[in-house]
């Protein structure tokens, strides 16, 4: 089974997806951390993009989810603090463009998800890459309230970090996710929206709970 969750920067995707996947016992699959990796191999590469290209498919891209956190190795190193780095963030759209970092990293999450019960956040989930997906969901929050948000997330490891920044960084990235030409964010037609501008974190985990116990689990006869 597979749940998506999509949405734009700072909606709040993440962490509602976790504390969903621990609610049910499900597992979480967060594909911003495959595409900050991707970013993260790129810039080892020193931003050369053919060189990245070629190392790409050569790497060993290994992920899971533990005790509420989703670790990546790659090649054996674990780099799940490295892709959260401002650096990663600043130029993660420009390779989450690329059709070939996208081919790949479906194919990775496609293959990741067969054999289990998952719940995934992403941008273009519920529209190009699990188009039959059991449920999806889509979240909203305004502007203000994902920069808030994120900057509040950030400080916590990175205190040189300013607000302006992440307001910069989120609008800049808003406008690459719903303009790029392969698979841009789009809010599926089948999707539920939930717009948690308003809403206590619970409030947005327990609506969205709520929605799969009637709609998915029940019929599947998993267990909350
Ligand atoms: O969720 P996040 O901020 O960690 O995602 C990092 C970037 O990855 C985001 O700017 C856009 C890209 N992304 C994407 O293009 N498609 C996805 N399914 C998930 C993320």
């Amino acid at each position: 089974m597979i749940i998506v969750i999509d949405g734009l920067s700072g909606s709040g995707k993440s962490s509602t997806a976790k504390a969903v996947a621990e609610k049910l016992g499900i597992q979480y699959l967060d594909s911003g951390a495959l595409y900050r990796v991707a970013t993260y191999i790129w810039l080892e590469a020193d931003k050369d993009t053919e060189k990245f290209l070629e190392i790409l498919p050569l790497k060993d891209i290994q992920f899971e989810y533990v005790d509420k956190d989703f670790i990546v190795h790659v090649d054996g190193v674990n780099v799940s603090n490295k892709i959260r780095k401002q650096k990663v963030s600043e130029h993660v759209s420009i390779v989450a463009a690329l059709p070939e970092v996208r081919i790949f990293i479906n194919k990775l999450m496609r293959k990741a998800v067969k054999d289990s019960n998952y719940i995934a956040d992403g941008r273009d989930l519920g529209s190009a890459v699990f188009p039959d997906a059991d449920l999806k969901f889509f979240m909203e929050a305004s502007l203000e309230v994902r920069a808030e948000r994120r900057f509040k997330e950030l400080r916590e490891s990175d205190d040189s970090v300013t607000f302006g920044q992440v307001m910069e960084n989120l609008l800049d990235r808003d406008s690459r996710d719903k303009s790029r030409k392969m698979d841009p964010l789009v809010k599926p037609e089948d999707a539920y929206i939930i717009d948690t501008s308003e809403k206590t974190f619970d409030e947005q985990v327990i609506e969205i709970c709520n929605i799969i116990s009637e709609k998915v689990l029940i019929n599947k006869n998993l267990e909350l």
